[in-house]
């Protein structure tokens, strides 16, 4: 079942030296279950596009549609989930309340207890012990982790991650990469935009972006 759909997305941003037309038509689709990577140069629009898939963004053109739902706003997190490259932690919580905020703000689960599905994908990402940390006292490797742990902890049906292992090292990021792979044996769509052989490696199928269109590897 496709979880996640794009028709003919165009965007491109308005510069004083001239428009900048990034995405020329891109068409993808990511079934339930299926871990795709997408890769492709520096600046060719990977992060232009998962802000788009995730709804924080709109196309100029074309349609992006989540569960067959087509994207105007941002949709719920347990609908769609994501790590962006900027990583976008709360400054003001704590990596513990920051990973258990999409549980918080699901009316469906209001009053459950979080903790252990917090301290869980601590401990199995490696940064367990920094739970009363704030993100400015963390390095950029554990705050990545934070922000993954964030993003997978609703096992949402659409997980978008861009450049998930930026940060990490050789220990760090095969951990984060077995959390994604994870979710999609779970059931979520996941497209993670990356340079990184390990992350390809772990992929169902890899899509390349380049001159504004995705196609195949
Ligand atoms: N607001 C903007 N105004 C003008 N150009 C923009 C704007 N935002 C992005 N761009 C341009 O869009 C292109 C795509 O940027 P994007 O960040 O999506 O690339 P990327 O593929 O994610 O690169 P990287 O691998 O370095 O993360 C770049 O050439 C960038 O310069
Ligand atoms: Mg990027």
């Amino acid at each position: 079942m496709t979880a996640l759909r794009a028709d003919g997305v165009h965007r491109s941003f308005d510069h004083p030296s001239g428009a900048v037309h990034v995405l020329r038509g891109v068409d993808l689709e990511v079934a339930a279950g299926e871990l795709v990577t997408l890769s492709g140069p520096s600046g060719s629009g990977k992060s232009a596009l998962v802000t788009l898939l995730c709804g924080f963004d709109q196309p100029d053109r074309g349609t992006v549609e989540v569960c067959g739902r087509s994207l105007t706003t941002p949709p719920p997190w347990q609908l769609c989930a994501v790590l962006p490259q900027a990583l976008g932690l709360a400054g003001e919580l704590t990596l513990a309340e920051n990973i258990a905020l999409p549980l918080r703000l699901d009316p469906a689960r209001r009053g459950h207890p979080v903790g252990d599905a917090v301290d869980g994908l601590m401990a199995e990402l490696g940064i367990d012990g920094l739970g009363d940390r704030y993100p400015a006292e963390v390095s950029f490797g554990q705050q990545q982790r934070a922000a993954l742990a964030r993003a997978v902890i609703t096992g949402p049906k659409v997980l978008l991650a861009d450049e998930p292992t930026a940060h990490l090292d050789r220990r760090s990021a095969p951990a984060a990469v077995a959390v994604l792979r994870r979710a999609a044996d779970t059931g979520s769509a996941v497209l993670i935009a990356t340079h990184h052989d390990l992350v390809h490696r772990a992929a169902d199928r890899t899509l390349v972006l380049d001159n504004g269109i995705v196609s195949v590897h």
